[in-house]
């Protein structure tokens, strides 16, 4: 049932051209644009505020869906851990949409933010992989994700998924809005349609690079995340990867926050994942760069092909070009194999992480 994969995680990780390719399928018909038939336009053109709601990595995908929908379609977004967002007394009413994002629809927590904002009159939109889940009777509306069922306690492929689900909603809301114009929509309808070659492409190209920089630390007991804009997500979501499965203490920060703390926590051994994938705010994160190699400590960078970041990174994780938004499905995927392959040289079972389960279903 592995399909000759020697874990579920890595055969999920496998999987995840496909879980992109079924969410975008038919929903991307258009050329320049996208159709979500379970969500209404009379809704969507009425929406004044969003609010994302969810947990772990789902909560992370929120993330990178608020980047888009503000960017896109010039809606304000929220993004809250349902725990948090629950027990706060949120201003949350009619007029707000509310998205639950959650692989398993069967999360306490986001279960019950998703039904508070209800109680209070807001429009809740479920975002799941589990047909006929929790989440999806709670909810107003259902958007799928289509991964396929996800076994790994880690989520890797129901993470994509989501992300892209996020992209279809944003890309939907700016048509219906009239926030992009048809060239733009078209480019970005294009772009997202190539993802899944692209994530199979580098699947192709082998983990010898990753392997290697596995090797180099696995044995160290602390990684930092850096990333900018939607690079940031992408390090929340690799520093989680890596401590659920391999028990190394990871912490994940904006970069530009570095100097603010953490910067103190670098020495000659630390390992620095940095997300520098071409963007707007690339320069910015080189400077980051810079100033975690001065101290000594050891630049891992994932970057976009084509680009030379020269002795900026001791290591270098190369993903293919696409449009800067569109980038986390592609930049996930190195810090997935990453935290893969120290866990595996730490001997652990990653399927099974210790002390987790693989739906909450208590607080
Ligand atoms: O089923 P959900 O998406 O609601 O699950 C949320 C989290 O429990 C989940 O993402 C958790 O953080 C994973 N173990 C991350 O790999």
């Amino acid at each position: 049932e592995k399909g000759g994969f020697e874990t579920f995680m890595l055969k999920e990780i496998h999987e995840q051209a496909d879980a992109v390719a079924e969410t975008i399928a038919d929903r991307t018909v258009r050329p320049d644009g996208v159709d979500l038939p379970e969500l209404d336009d009379e809704l969507l053109r009425g929406v004044k505020r969003i609010i994302v709601v969810a947990c772990g990595t789902s909560y992370h995908a929120g993330l990178i869906g608020r980047y888009a929908i503000e960017e896109w379609a010039r809606v304000p977004v929220e993004t809250d851990v349902a725990s948090e967002f629950r027990y706060r007394n949120p201003v949350v009413g009619p007029g707000d949409v509310v998205i639950g994002i959650t692989q398993s629809g069967e999360t306490l927590d986001t279960l019950a933010a998703m039904r508070l904002a209800r109680e209070r009159g807001a429009t809740v939109i479920a975002v799941t992989n589990i047909m006929g889940s929790q989440a999806t009777r709670d909810a107003d509306a259902t958007v799928y994700t289509r991964a396929g069922l996800e076994i790994g306690v880690a989520a890797t492929k129901t993470f994509v998924a989501q992300v892209a689900v996020m992209y279809l909603l944003a890309l939907r809301l700016a048509e219906v809005k009239g926030t992009l114009d048809d060239e733009r929509r078209t480019e970005l309808v294009t772009r997202l349609k190539r993802i899944p070659h692209d994530i199979g492409a580098m699947l192709e190209r082998g983990t010898e690079k990753i392997d290697l920089v596995a090797e180099r630390h696995y044995a160290k007991d602390f990684f930092l995340y850096l990333g900018r804009h939607v690079g940031l997500p992408v390090g929340l979501e690799g520093a989680l990867k890596l401590k659920e499965i391999s028990y190394i203490a990871t912490d994940a920060y904006a970069a530009g926050e570095m100097k603010h703390g953490p910067i103190a926590l670098l020495d000659q051994d630390t390992p620095v994942v940095v997300v520098a994938t071409d963007s707007p705010v690339l320069e910015k994160v080189i400077s980051n760069m810079q100033e975690v190699r001065v101290r000594g400590a050891h630049v891992i960078a994932v970057v976009s092909e084509g680009a030379d970041l020269g002795e900026h990174a001791a290591e270098a994780l190369v993903v293919p070009q696409t449009d800067w938004m569109l980038q986390p499905l592609l930049a996930v995927i190195p810090l997935q194999l990453l935290a893969y392959r120290i866990a595996r040289l730490r001997g652990l079972n990653v399927d099974q992480p210790r002390n987790l389960a693989k739906t909450v279903t208590v607080e």
